[in-house]
């Protein structure tokens, strides 16, 4: 284990097995149907990975870029987009893939926008859900693993840039981010 991890919440054992049940799950509902998976980039970039692989549908996928955060530990709570769709999204079934729902600012904005912009339907797609950390009521369709209120990284997650390439998520020692 990484030295600045305190604990590890979700292991690589365990993230193979959400990819596979996730997969099984969207492979079924979305049957008959093209989706558009859209992930949030940076997390999303390993869960993407993993989770369309375990997907047996003919399916597209793209990335949009969006932030909230500015370095720290918690949500600025103004959603930016850095970089935007390059394809319509008019007309298609939509499952935004999500490293992890906290505040559900970012997702409940991407959701409206997307709505907006035509989407037949807007599904949602997250490893990781942090529910006591919600500022609005909201309720992810797929969920990989329910967690504390903890920081936590790896597997896609950051802080600061950093520990995205772990291969587990893990709770980060306090006193990193305290610093
Ligand atoms: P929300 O808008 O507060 O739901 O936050 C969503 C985004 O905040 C996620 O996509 C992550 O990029 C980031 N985030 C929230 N909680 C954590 C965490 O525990 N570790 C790392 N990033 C997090």
């Amino acid at each position: 284990m990484h030295k600045d991890i305190s604990e590890i919440l979700v292991s690589q054992q365990e993230i193979d097995d959400i990819c596979t049940t996730l997969g099984k799950q969207l492979t079924k509902d979305y049957e008959g149907k093209n989706p558009l998976l859209v992930g949030l980039l940076k997390g999303c970039v390993p869960f993407m990975s993993d989770l369309s692989k375990k997907i047996d549908l003919k399916l597209e996928q793209a990335y949009m870029s969006v932030s909230s955060y500015h370095g720290g530990i918690s949500s600025s709570g103004n959603v930016n987009i850095k970089m935007d769709l390059d394809i319509s999204i008019q007309d298609r079934d939509v499952i935004i893939v999500e490293d992890i729902v906290d505040t559900a600012n970012t997702i409940v904005t991407i959701i409206n926008l997307f709505k907006h912009r035509g989407a037949k339907s807007v599904k949602v797609a997250t490893l990781l859900d942090k529910p006591a950390g919600r500022t609005q009521t909201y309720e992810p369709e797929y969920v990989g693993k329910t967690i504390p209120k903890a920081f936590v990284v790896g597997y896609g997650l950051d802080f600061d840039e950093y520990y995205r390439n772990l291969p587990y998520v893990g709770i980060l020692k306090p006193e990193v981010y305290k610093k």
